[in-house]
């Protein structure tokens, strides 16, 4: 028996949305697994997956033996074929990507006797938090939340008028590192403020409110603690939306920056050289990519 599936790309946060929303893009990982009667390999295929391994501590390889498992299912051997157009480690959800391609393609191999539900659960849980592997895992705008058991979501549709341009800087920050840039506690004004924001986003999103999705693509809890490791960043967010943004954040925990734009807008090029400029500027190059919501 041979699986192959195809995982998109994700941008968290939105801004506001921290650990909460996710928005599945149009680039993507692949993984392959076959059941074999030897011994288990790994391949890996293209550039982004440098550093991956391939032994049995290969997170694919690992979370399809979980599936098993839990499926109570005798864990075959396994030939395992991964490739990503996802760049690693740059905010853009390569890992949710891996782990969802693994716990579905697993799932598929033995007649997926988990529900799409159990398997959301197990990437929440393994990622740490449920906006990415949300979003990989049922595309479109996912809103969820995880109280460390358990995870809740509802998807929202992405509003086809909408393109992503992102900026990817040509250096890697870790998840970790980014969320060690951020405090223990907040002040009670910054919360309300991304409650609200938060809130905004989702309902303008549900209702194809593009004039609102700038103003309330803003944020007090995460943002701002993770300038310092992006330079260039605070001029983005602040002068994109004069050079034709219908929003702009920073894509997960970066360093990788989103801007949403209006795919018939005559700005596009405008856009992708202011940013490419200010990040230059700062001494940051980044490759720019043009995407669509999935
Ligand atoms: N919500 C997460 C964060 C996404 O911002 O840290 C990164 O994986």
């Amino acid at each position: 028996a041979r699986v192959r599936v195809r995982v998109p790309a994700s941008t968290a946060n939105l801004g506001p949305g921290f650990d909460a929303l996710g928005m599945a893009l149009n680039l993507y990982a692949y993984v392959e697994l076959t059941a074999v009667s030897g011994e288990s390999v790994v391949r890996l295929h293209g550039d982004n997956l440098d550093g991956v391994p391939t032994d049995k501590s290969n997170l694919v390889y690992e979370i399809a033996q979980r599936v098993f498992r839990r499926a109570g299912i005798e864990c075959p051997e396994l030939a395992i074929n991964i490739a990503s157009d996802i760049p690693l480690t740059r905010g853009l959800g390569s890992s949710a990507s891996a782990i969802v391609g693994a716990l579905v393609a697993a799932n598929a191999l033995i007649g997926s006797p988990l529900s799409d539900d159990e398997l959301f659960q197990m990437a929440t849980a393994e990622e740490g938090h449920p906006d990415n592997v949300g979003a990989a895992l049922f595309g479109g705008i996912v809103a969820a939340f995880w109280d460390g058991e358990r995870a809740e979501y509802v998807k929202i549709p992405a509003d086809p008028r909408l393109q992503a341009l992102v900026a990817i800087p040509r250096f890697q920050l870790s998840t970790e590192k980014a969320r060690h840039a951020l405090p223990k506690q907040v002040p009670m004004r910054d919360a309300v403020f991304n409650v609200g924001h938060s809130s905004l986003l989702v309902a303008a999103f549900c209702q194809g409110r593009l004039d609102l999705i700038g103003k309330a693509m803003k944020d007090a809890l995460h943002q701002p603690y993770r300038a310092a490791l992006i330079p260039g960043m605070e001029r983005v967010l602040a002068e994109a939306a004069d050079h034709g943004a219908v929003g702009v954040a920073l894509s997960g925990a970066g360093p990788t920056l989103l801007v949403l734009v209006e795919r018939d807008s005559p700005r596009k090029e405008e856009l992708e050289s202011f940013l490419i400029d200010t990040l230059r500027r700062e001494g940051v190059e980044a490759d720019t990519m043009w995407l669509s919501p999935e």
